[in-house]
């Protein structure tokens, strides 16, 4: 199959088909992933918490995210490789460059940041300089400490519009897509409508135009807290294959998310 590029999503949203998207973070997965027809992989900087057994994304280097980056690179043939910037690495759009140029040469082909609005001039620098922007609103996990807890966001009135302006903001500044993690499933709907790039939700309703999931939350090995949106993919499978393409079917079909994975 043809490889899976940055425009080709925008198209996916045109066209009315759902985005799939997986947590990968090393080469053999990467190979699964895509042969299962997984369009987007995302080397996470939850890698801190499910490879690392952090209980905090907040430990992760840049050096973590670029190894498993290039991992991830070497078992990949068409899907979209998107790489976290940890925590730390994009306080100011100079740094932001210097980090996103190691992601970028460990083979990501677009990298992701957590916040809203104060990030624009960030997502400008960077797309103006080649390397493909996607935001990351709502539960934003880099965040926690200020958060006080992994919460659903944008429950008021006055949080749902800041995020809805963050979104615009970022979108003008050039993003090409937004993860929407942890809101109402009626401003992931919102938001979708709203705004021309696509909007990847985890926990953020059936109507964005796609889904991610943690592959440890979908395959149901990772021994910590199970969020509200995640659903383990390997009940009723008997091979990690099948478990992967069941994601995939389900998010294409809009059986998954289900009422149960909503907020
Ligand atoms: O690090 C990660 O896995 C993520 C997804 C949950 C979107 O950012
Ligand atoms: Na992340």
């Amino acid at each position: 199959s043809k490889a899976i590029t940055v425009p080709a999503l925008l198209a996916l949203k045109k066209a009315g088909e759902k985005i799939t998207m997986l947590t990968c973070y090393d080469a053999s997965f990467a190979t699964l992933m895509d042969r299962c027809g997984v369009e987007v992989l995302l080397v996470g900087d939850s890698l801190g918490m499910v490879c690392q057994g952090h209980s905090s994304t907040l430990p992760v280097s840049i050096a973590d995210m670029a190894y498993h980056t290039a991992s991830v690179a070497r078992g990949n043939r068409t899907a979209l490789l998107m790489t976290d910037m940890p925590f730390g690495s994009y306080a100011t759009p100079e740094i932001a460059f210097e980090n996103a140029v190691k992601l970028m040469q460990a083979g990501a082909q677009m990298v992701k940041i957590e916040g809203g609005a104060w990030l624009a001039d960030t997502v400008r620098f960077l797309t103006e300089r080649a390397i493909p922007v996607c935001a990351h609103l709502g539960l934003t996990p880099q965040s926690v400490h200020q958060l006080g807890g992994y919460k659903v966001q944008g429950k008021s009135d006055s949080a749902a519009a800041q995020m809805k302006s963050d979104a615009l903001a970022l979108q003008e500044a050039g993003a090409a897509i937004v993860i929407l993690e942890a809101i109402p499933a009626a401003l992931g709907k919102e938001l979708t409508d709203m705004l021309a790039m696509p909007t990847i939700g985890i926990g953020a309703g059936p109507d964005c135009s796609g889904q991610v999931l943690v592959m440890h939350d979908m395959l149901g090995v990772f021994p910590g807290h199970k969020a509200k949106f995640v659903k383990d993919f390997m009940e009723g499978q008997t091979s990690i294959d099948a478990a992967v393409r069941a994601f995939v079917t389900e998010v294409k079909n809009k059986a998954f998310p289900a009422a149960e994975h909503c907020f």
